[in-house]
């Protein structure tokens, strides 16, 4: 068997340029240089999409280890440094704790890592959006790894007939639950149809247990304690040979389903497909955006990126998320555009509510 390899990608928002729409150039050069001269790395690729910097690395030393995310960690700090020179926006948003102790996880930045022994060709995914939360994966991945209609491979290929295991997390309880499908697609079904509390993990290949797909699940609210921004969510995509076909990877993004963080975290909108030099979300900041970028692996060498979304046979998903966009704008502050009360990032709620407390009669009944 050959070396396993890890993949990690783990992103954060340490300073916007200009607002929450980009990310300054000289943030982006800074993280490079800090990746570039690491002796930890095969090998690395910076980008952004949004507000938020990407750091795609490649390694020998396994997932959760204490030194990569050291790693990611001191290059936010020093992309936090020069943010807060620059005057960028929001500089260091992300970062919640000053200090690192292990595991970058729970201090902010977002995580996904997968450790497989490279294929004779190994063609990955890295997909990540902005102004949305980890929940925004639950539709395309079932599609991808379950809806027949979407995935042609899961009826006529037979490496892939026998299904997939989803691993799903409930982010309130802290549980995570394995499904096996297609026999237990309904159940499941309950779960993920609520992304906002139920989120795919990982999902591995049923006949060989092999890691296919994950995604980072962290929620910054939840590890605050408050609402600090959305997180901004990244996933890994493994393709081909018994696994979904690139095409079949990218094929749910053609329908932009509609996700909660546009505007101050707090409104619904489209998931609007994009490459990433037009993954600047402007109006209502936003609508949400999503950025595919394809990469071969070669003895953990990135070759790459294929930015998948510049493809021209996005241009009407494109349309169609602007012409949501606009309709769903038509609603103002009204839900289903707003989100719910519950899972607003803003809210004025209690100060208004304690003003007007001795305005609101109390009825014995609610249909007196
Ligand atoms: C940030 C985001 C934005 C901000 C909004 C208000 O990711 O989604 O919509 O929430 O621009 O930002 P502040 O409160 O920083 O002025
Ligand atoms: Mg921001
Ligand atoms: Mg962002």
């Amino acid at each position: 068997m050959g070396k396993k390899i890890t993949l990690s990608v783990i992103k954060a928002d340490t300073g916007g340029f200009v607002g929450h729409s980009s990310v300054h150039p000289e943030l982006l050069e800074t993280a490079r240089g800090m990746l570039a001269g690491s002796p930890l790395l095969i090998d690395s690729y910076v980008t952004h999409v949004g507000d938020d910097i990407n750091l795609i690395m490649t390694h020998e030393t396994g997932k959760d280890n204490g030194e990569i995310h050291q790693l990611a960690w001191d290059t936010f700090v020093s992309c936090t440094s020069v943010a807060k020179k620059l005057k960028l926006y929001g500089a260091g948003q992300d970062l919640l704790s000053d200090a690192f102790s292990g595991n970058i996880k729970g201090l902010g930045p977002g995580v996904a890592e997968m450790e497989f022994v490279e294929r004779t060709s190994e063609p990955v995914v890295v997909f990540m959006a902005d102004k949305t939360e980890p929940g925004a994966w639950n539709l395309p991945l079932y599609k991808i790894f379950a809806d027949p209609f979407n995935t042609i491979g899961l009826v006529i290929d037979p490496k892939m007939h026998k299904g997939f295991l989803f691993e799903v997390r409930d982010l309130i309880e802290n549980k995570k639950v394995t499904f096996s499908c297609p026999e237990e697609l309904y159940d499941m079904l309950v779960f993920i149809g609520a992304p906002g509390r139920y989120v795919i993990k990982s999902i591995f290949q049923k006949e060989t247990n092999e890691i296919a797909a994950t995604s980072s699940i962290q929620r910054l609210n939840l590890m605050a304690g408050r609402y600090v921004g959305k997180d901004d969510p990244v996933l890994l995509v493994r393709c081909q040979s018994g696994l979904p076909a690139l095409g079949e990877v990218l094929e749910p993004f053609a329908n932009p389903h509609l996700v909660s963080g546009w505007m101050r975290g707090s409104h619904t909108g489209p998931l609007m497909p994009v490459p990433v030099e037009k993954s600047n979300p402007t109006r209502f900041d936003g609508p949400p955006r999503v950025v595919a970028l394809g990469f071969q692996l070669c003895d953990g060498k990135l070759l790459g990126p294929q930015d998948f979304f510049a493809d021209p046979s996005f241009d009407l998903a494109r349309q169609k998320a602007n012409e949501i966009a606009n309709y769903m704008r038509s609603m103002g502050p009204f839900e289903p555009h707003r989100l719910h009360l519950d899972e607003m990032e803003y809210t004025t709620m209690p100060e208004v509510s304690k003003r007007l407390k001795d305005r609101f009669v109390k009825m014995r009944l609610s249909y007196q």
